[in-house]
């Protein structure tokens, strides 16, 4: 798959932005604050109808305007089509302040937008990915949660009705009126039905994750280190049943539910000790980007056809090895479409030099692209 041609109007600091893209490697490059990352992040709405880095939509839209529009012509070449032929999309995403969402594929409205979730993968590769080691559970679930969504719509159902349960149980434990225990007991079974379910799949998705993880990792760091990463989930507990009935005081006391998948978390390793406090920035760039390469993997394996890598900034804190590794793999034929940015164009020419490619190359000056 390929975006052949973007389209922004009052995305971020673009006013407006038409631009074609090439089917294989374009590079952008432009100052700090030029709008590298708001290109890519435009490109990650278009796959799924949100930014990669802002949880409020209107936040996209240019400073002092009230609607945005991102457009994007999709080119499916995969390899459940016939062999030659290609599939023409073009995705469509307004938003205005004040009214709900649009986002159609060729002129077909969404009446839920999760099902365009998965249809148009891409996986982005960006600093901000640091969170995912520095800060709490929730990031770490909210990545798998996005990776899973994508290849299979069931855990994504099951995960909007866990969510729905428990935003509900917790409201009535916040209330300051006697509780409604019968609601609570409603309540409880559908957040162990939808519960279980997704430890289930998380684990088996983790089982099948970690080794191509590996894989990737040692092939950027040539086994220098060994890392690994092991799931943490309540559900997965002995007898977690009944764990969950007996956390139903504590729950009355702190007013919310302690004990359940929305706690789930992924703890990250290396030479068995823990990633956040021992590993160095480089290595846990690498980490990151495994993570990423091995998520990229999962998703052609289940569509048969490539996702958009989209790498951000990439090139910092690596060291030259990890670098050379990195476009080695990348160059490979098992990936298909990229954009890569970077502050300092001269050096991600060189890089693509070593390799014999000229990757297409634009140059972003007030808020337009310049091939
Ligand atoms: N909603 C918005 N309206 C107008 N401008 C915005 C909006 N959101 C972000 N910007 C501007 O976009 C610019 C940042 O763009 P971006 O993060 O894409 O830069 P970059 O080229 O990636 O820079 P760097 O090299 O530092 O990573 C900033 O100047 C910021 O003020
Ligand atoms: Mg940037």
């Amino acid at each position: 798959m390929y975006i052949s041609k973007l389209s922004l109007f009052q995305f971020k600091n673009y006013e407006t932005l038409e631009v074609e893209f090439e089917a294989k490697i374009n590079c952008i490059s432009g100052e700090n604050g030029a709008g590298k990352t708001n290109l890519l992040d435009a490109l990650h709405y278009l796959s799924m109808s949100k930014s990669y880095f802002l949880n409020t939509d209107t936040q996209n839209i240019l400073h002092a305007q009230d609607m945005m529009m991102i457009k994007g012509n999709f080119c499916m070449n995969g390899q459940n089509l016939a062999q030659n032929s290609e599939e023409n999309f073009e995705i469509y995403c307004a938003i205005q302040i004040g009214q709900k969402k649009i986002l159609k594929v060729n002129d077909l409205v969404y009446t839920k937008i999760t099902e365009h979730i998965g249809r148009f993968p891409m996986v982005m590769i960006a600093p901000s990915d640091q969170d995912l080691i520095a800060e709490g559970s929730e990031e770490r679930r909210r990545f798998l949660d996005s990776l899973i969504s994508q290849i299979d719509k069931e855990y994504l159902q099951n995960l909007i009705h866990y969510n729905h349960y428990l935003s509900q149980r917790n409201a009535i434990l916040k209330q300051n009126t006697a509780l409604d225990t019968t609601l609570i007991e409603t309540y409880d079974k559908y957040l162990l039905n939808f519960g279980e379910k997704i430890t289930q799949k998380r684990q088996l998705f983790m089982e099948e994750f970690l080794p191509i993880f590996q894989k990737n990792y040692d092939f950027l760091t040539q086994k220098k280190e060994s890392c690994h990463f092991e799931y943490k989930a309540d559900f997965l507990l002995k007898d977690f049943k009944n764990k969950y009935y007996q956390a139903f005081q504590k729950d009355v006391l702190l007013k919310r539910t302690t004990f359940g998948t929305h706690k789930d978390d992924i703890i990250f390793f290396i030479d068995n000790y823990p990633l956040k406090k021992y590993g160095s920035q480089g290595q846990q760039k690498s980490f990151l980007i495994a993570l990423k390469l091995a998520q990229y993997e999962i998703i052609y394996q289940k569509k048969q056809f490539k996702p958009i890598l989209l790498l951000d900034d990439i090139f910092d804190k690596l060291d030259d090895f990890r670098i050379q590794q990195l476009i080695k793999l990348v160059n490979d034929e098992t990936f298909g479409q990229i954009f890569v940015t970077d502050a300092r164009p001269e050096r991600t020419a060189q890089i693509f030099a070593t390799i014999h490619i000229k990757p297409a190359i634009f140059t972003i000056e007030n808020g337009k692209l310049i091939p």
